[in-house]
């Protein structure tokens, strides 16, 4: 079996994780000082989010140069050492590849808008009258997903932001580039990778407009992106390395086909679908009670359907993009502590490689921001315009940031419980978030009953006990409301999970079998109270029994 199954991955946004030289914005050697920290998480690898040469627009996502260090994060040798430090450790680093697009400060494009034509042929670069963009497509940051380049008179697109010109994969010489970033990070020792939004980069070869939609049809998983997948990975021997691919709005059998080891294309991928449950209508800007019923069919869905199939997945409620999950479904005021730890163990325990994002592991909440000010990302200062403008008030558009904003996982890592969380000595790039102190990793670490202890658990458990990490899975109680729970089995060790995702408690009934099993791990602390064949889950109880026969 792969070593990826029971491996675990601790991603770190290196603007926001820990400034070593008091210019406010987090560094590399800030990641380097606080390598024994995420060593005694006991994760294998640390995702590092870009700090790769950018304007920044999209912090560090729109990249101008994908084989050096911006001079905000460090130098090449702070890169090297954070390599070394992290080796000898055990760790390894997994490289964010921004292939789907470059910033337009990228030689290419600047190439491509002082008009060389082969430059122009790294884009979709399209004539058209200034005032007609070439399709009807909407960026995923609001808008028009063309932008017009008075320089050559043409149109581009890009899916993102206007700064983040979309690749054209369909140019054997774009995919060329792109193999030798990945060879020369290869070089410098780095075996691990994820690519961002690697399904959109195969885009149709019609350009039409999308009357039921934003465009998004067209080019999700599109027509070559298993080729093209396949080509990256064969050509620069990726085949043996752990690599992710982030999914946006993908399907349960593309996945399969990009995570099933015969297909020779990635370990593993990220699927978002579970953390749509609280869109109304599927849009993020509005706002909905999370659909429990409906996160526990998307669970099984794909739990049981990649497993099925032979896929992988990879495990995650929070990264940088999305709000803190103890706010989101937990309760961070009254049930703070048992509802991070129960978040934990119902997605540890499932079948796939559980990521951590950042402050998770300290149970950190949203940032609670209450002025426009304090927002930073382009996304949520685009969509407060957007939202404002079509006549909701300030008040109501404020409420929608706080709850989606990107900025809720942004805010500076909390170290200690000082004024400025151990991040910095400087006034920081972005506030400190509104929420609780005692979420930091001084206080917690001490605490052998703190969120952080409990993540070192469940990261120990998985290693400890392959029925975690290979066995298989099984829905349970389908009928029970605000309830998840599951079966993981491996022979003669089968592992049942429950958690409660209400504020009141619940009852289920158990197997017969497991009135003799053991309790595993519970997320009060306690074993979990049993009355013959009933257990009783606490408000946001999550319980796992082990039963050996
Ligand atoms: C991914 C990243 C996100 C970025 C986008 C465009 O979704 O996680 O932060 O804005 O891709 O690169």
């Amino acid at each position: 079996m792969a070593a990826f199954h029971e491996q675990a991955v601790y991603q770190v946004y290196p603007k926001s994780f820990r400034d070593s030289n008091g210019d406010g914005v987090g560094d590399l050697r800030g990641v380097t000082e606080k390598l024994d920290y995420i060593r005694a998480l006991g994760v294998d690898y640390i995702w590092l989010t870009p700090f790769f040469p950018s304007p920044q627009r999209d912090n560090g996502y729109d990249v101008s140069d994908y084989c050096a260090v911006d001079p905000l994060f460090g130098t090449m040798a702070d890169m090297e050492e954070l390599l070394r430090e992290a080796k000898a450790r055990g760790i390894g680093l997994m490289l964010d590849m921004v292939f789907n697009h470059t910033s337009t400060a990228h030689e290419w494009f600047q190439r491509a808008l002082a008009g060389e034509k082969r430059f122009q042929d790294y884009y979709f670069f399209r004539d058209g009258a200034p005032d007609a963009p070439p399709t009807n497509w909407q960026s995923k940051f609001g808008g028009s997903a063309w932008a017009y380049a008075p320089e050559v008179g043409k149109w581009y697109l890009h899916l993102f932001d206007v700064t983040q010109a979309d690749l054209n994969w369909e140019n054997p010489a774009v995919r060329e580039e792109l193999k030798n970033v990945i060879r020369f990070w290869q070089g410098k020792g780095v075996r691990a990778f994820r690519f961002d939004v690697v399904n959109l980069i195969s885009k149709p070869d019609v350009w039409q407009d999308d009357l039921i939609g934003d465009g998004r049809r067209f080019y999700t998983d599109g027509p070559r992106v298993h080729e093209h997948i396949q080509e990256l990975v064969r050509d620069t021997g990726l085949t043996e390395a752990v690599t992710v691919g982030e999914m946006s709005s993908t399907s349960l059998a593309h996945c399969v086909r990009y995570t099933k080891p015969e297909n020779k294309e990635l370990s593993m991928s990220f699927s978002f679908h579970h953390l749509k449950v609280d869109y109304k209508d599927g849009d993020k800007w509005q706002l909905q009670p999370p659909d429990l019923g409906q996160l526990r069919q998307l669970f099984e869905a794909w739990q049981t359907g990649m497993a099925r199939e032979g896929g992988w997945n990879a495990l995650f409620w929070c990264n940088h993009d999305q709000p803190r999950v103890v706010s989101r479904l937990g309760d961070d005021r009254r049930y703070w502590k048992e509802s991070a730890k129960m978040l934990a163990m119902c997605l540890h325990l499932m079948r796939g490689t559980p990521y951590i994002y950042q402050g998770e592991e300290l149970g950190m909440s949203n940032a609670y921001f209450d002025a426009l000010e304090d927002y930073r990302d382009v996304e949520s200062v685009n969509y407060y315009h957007i939202l404002a403008s079509s006549g909701l008030s300030h008040e109501d558009v404020m409420a929608r940031l706080q709850a989606r904003s990107r900025d809720n996982s942004r805010t500076p890592m909390q170290w200690n419980a000082e004024p400025g969380a151990g991040f910095s000595d400087a006034e920081p790039w972005i506030p400190l978030g509104h929420g609780r102190m005692e979420a930091n990793a001084e206080t917690e670490a001490q605490d052998p009953l703190s969120i952080l202890s409990f993540y070192r658990r469940l990261i120990s458990l998985r290693k400890a006990r392959p029925v975690i990490s290979e066995g298989d899975i099984r829905f349970l109680y389908p009928d029970a409301q605000d309830v998840i729970a599951y079966q993981r089995g491996l022979g003669k060790e089968t592992l049942l999970v429950a958690c409660n995702f209400a504020a009141e408690e619940k009852t289920l009934s158990l197997p017969d079998a497991f009135t003799k099993a053991s309790a595993l791990l519970d997320s009060y602390e306690q074993a979990p109270e049993i009355d013959g064949t009933r257990l009783r889950l606490k408000p946001y109880e999550g319980a796992a029994l082990l039963l050996v026969q």
